[in-house]
């Protein structure tokens, strides 16, 4: 069955049951996405996608939202840019974005001002590095929540990390917070791939932002095997 409603002034044809992001992307329009990958269940935890639609109260996230008959959708109303734009800056206010090239993008596209809150608390944590395989870097985690599906239901059903803490303090990490190799972790590396900010990092990136050369990485035990 499809449906048809208006996107932007436009008119558009979609099939029932798609979202609002679905569709935009198949008719050429952008709608900023943070939270979302196409890999893991959407969860609509930034955001940063929410859209403008006649007769809802608040804006609705693109994401999550499914297109319906005669619906009329605003995706860069005034109301909606300065939501995204609020958005980055609270972001930016909080956490470190310097590894988030697509979040930095979006805050010059947007106008957000990273100095916007100057007086808000930031998410500051040590740099985690327990494992071979990867470092955990959370005062770069905006918690977006795609490390723990692709670790649980949507890829590898390893369940090694979730969200601990509550509020403020809520942050990702593991069970009694065990180091990765006391856990469940098969160090597939998918929690990585999907991480946006580069708080989930190879450790061998990792060692050479730090200075040490490829030689020096190589004597030590990053978990890589040998090529014969
Ligand atoms: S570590 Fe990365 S993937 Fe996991 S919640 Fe934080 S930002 Fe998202
Ligand atoms: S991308 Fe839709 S809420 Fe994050």
């Amino acid at each position: 069955m499809t449906i048809i409603f208006s996107m932007d002034g436009k008119e558009i044809t979609a099939e029932d049951g798609k979202t609002l992001l679905e569709v935009a992307r198949e008719n050429g329009v952008d709608i900023p996405t943070i939270c979302f990958h196409e890999a893991t269940t959407a969860n609509a935890l930034c955001r940063i996608c929410v859209v403008e639609v006649e007769g809802m109260r608040t804006l609705q996230p693109a994401c999550i939202v499914r297109a319906a008959n005669q619906m009329k959708v605003q995706t860069r109303s005034e109301k909606v840019i300065r939501a995204r734009r609020t958005i980055l800056e609270m972001l930016a206010s909080t956490m470190d974005l310097s590894d988030a090239p697509e979040i930095q993008k979006m805050m010059i596209e947007y106008g957000a001002k990273s100095d916007r809150f100057p007086g808000a608390e930031r998410r500051e944590s040590q740099v985690k590095d327990d494992n071979p395989m990867y470092i955990r870097d959370y005062s770069k985690c905006l918690l977006c929540w795609r490390c723990v599906q692709v670790c649980a239901e949507d890829a590898q059903y390893t369940f090694a990390i979730n969200f601990s803490g509550r509020g403020f303090e809520t942050q990702i990490g593991t069970f009694f917070d065990r180091s990765i190799p006391e856990t469940s972790c098969v160090l597939c590396g998918q929690c990585v791939a999907v991480c946006p900010t580069g708080a989930l990092k190879p450790k061998r990136e990792f060692l050479l932002e730090q200075g040490m050369s490829p030689q020096e990485i190589n004597v030590l035990n990053t978990g890589r095997k040998k090529r014969r």
